[in-house]
């Protein structure tokens, strides 16, 4: 087992003809004055005209622990576990896997199994053997005990081989073979995929070769693992328990992983942790309960949560008034000395769909207007207009009946609000939140 440490890490591929480079990049938002330049150690990427992928990444994923990396698509989660994995070049930064520094360890001494987005199964292989490949490679044979009367290994070898194309049931097995085929077994089971040993790839659906990929990968029994959004081709159901087996996996096994997914659901029921990413970098890195109650700020608080965030401009007037042309709403006394500094200023108000309710009419009440209404049976969400040009998300109780058209009065829950600046779209702490 380790811990990974993934230090300053900077990577840039070579740009192609009118794309946003490293010379013209305008996009660092969250760049701070004094930030460590990357060390570079793949000068190619670094020249005129690359463009930045990853930039000053830093995170350590604890020995056993199960961190999720999630972010909309393109957002350079794939390209850092592949840098993790050593099927990239770093342009900057240091990995550390357990006490190695591996920025020069080829990927197979890295003691890391990967499942991949694209899984890769060997065609020609049933998916037992599949399982067995990485088992049969990395278990070297005197890690099975030796026993006294033991046939000479290379007559075992010669058997063994000899007996390989036949049916499971008639193969002859050593005690290496042993051991593999119980750890086949044993993942096979988890997976739920044991009636399937004997088939070949293609003869698979999507969801099952995705298992089986699992399977292999889980088998080597790696120090750490790294998946690659290892569930999308897995229909709801099934996906749900994966998920939990994943999990449930993880724990048992206690191995370090790291998973990569764009499914904030996902995100929030697996990672102990989770690092939120954006255009290559963390916006921020917490347990996911933390994540939902105290968003780092605005890009973080409209991705985690489902539907997301509601934003408005409201002004401030001290000591705890906020003003918006539809309502005014006085805030918890925790808010007085963060309202007091910015007293006169325009703030963004964020708001989740949970935290809106029907109400009555009143000043600090929302006078909106139902445009949409989507009862999903447990939850209705409705879309309503609250000016001609801001629309909200409300999520209400099932029960309560609603129709396009209807005119309602909202009312904010104000213990849940979040304010954020509008300038750096960093939230702004109370003081009950430090
Ligand atoms: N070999 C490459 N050369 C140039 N650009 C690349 C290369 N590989 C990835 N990219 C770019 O890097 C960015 C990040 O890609 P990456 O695959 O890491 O995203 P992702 O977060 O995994 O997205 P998704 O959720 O869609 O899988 C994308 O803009 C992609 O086009
Ligand atoms: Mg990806």
């Amino acid at each position: 087992m380790a811990q990974v440490i993934l230090e300053n890490i900077y990577k840039s591929f070579p740009g192609r003809k009118g794309e946003r480079t490293v010379a013209s990049s305008t996009a660092e938002p969250m760049l701070l004055p004094g930030d460590e330049a990357p060390v570079t150690t793949d000068k190619s990427s670094q020249l005129p005209g690359s463009i930045n992928i990853l930039r000053r990444i830093n995170l350590t994923v604890k020995d056993g622990e199960f961190m999720v990396l999630v972010g909309p698509s393109g957002c350079g989660k794939s390209t850092l576990l592949r840098l993790i994995a050593g099927l990239e070049t770093l342009t900057g930064g240091k990995i550390w896997v357990g006490e190695a520094l591996v920025n020069d360890l080829p990927p197979k001494e890295r003691d890391i199994a990967m499942v991949f987005q694209n899984y890769a199964l060997y065609p020609h292989l049933t998916v037992y053997d599949n399982i067995a490949f990485g088992l049969r490679r990395t278990k070297s044979e005197n890690e099975v005990e030796q026993s006294p009367q033991q046939v000479p290994p290379w007559l075992e070898k010669a058997v063994v081989g000899m007996t390989r194309s036949l049916p499971l049931g008639l193969r002859y097995l050593s005690d290496k073979e042993k051991a593999v085929d119980k750890q086949v077994r044993t993942v096979a089971q988890l997976l739920q995929i044991e009636s399937l040993l004997n088939r070949l790839p293609k003869q698979l659906s999507g969801g099952q070769k995705q298992r089986v990929a699992l399977g292999r990968a889980i088998s080597r029994n790696p120090q750490v693992f790294l998946m690659d959004e290892p569930l999308s081709n897995l229909d709801a159901k099934l996906r749900a328990e994966t998920r939990t087996q994943i999990v449930k996996l993880q724990r048992q096994l206690g191995t370090t992983t790291i998973y990569v997914t764009h499914d904030q659901t996902e995100a929030m029921t697996m990672g102990d942790r989770i690092a939120v990413m954006n255009q290559g970098q963390i916006q921020q890195l917490a347990p996911p309960l933390e994540l939902y109650n105290h968003p780092a700020n605005q890009f973080v608080a409209e991705f985690i949560g489902s539907p997301p965030m509601n934003f408005l401009p409201v002004q401030v007037k001290a000591p705890l008034l906020i003003q918006h042309p539809q309502f005014r709403l006085t805030l918890p006394e925790v808010w007085e000395s963060v309202l007091q500094k910015y007293n006169g200023r325009t703030l963004t108000l964020g708001i989740r769909p949970e935290h809106l309710s029907i109400g009555v009419p009143a000043p600090k009440n929302l006078l909106v207007q139902v445009e949409l209404v989507e009862a999903l049976g447990n939850d209705t969400y409705l879309s309503v207009s609250l000016t001609e040009t801001s629309t909200l998300q409300v999520r209400i109780p099932p029960d309560q009946v609603v129709r396009i058209g209807d005119r309602l009065w909202l009312s904010i829950a104000v213990d849940k609000i979040h304010l954020f600046d509008p300038q750096t779209a960093m939230a702004i702490q109370s003081e009950s939140q430090g």
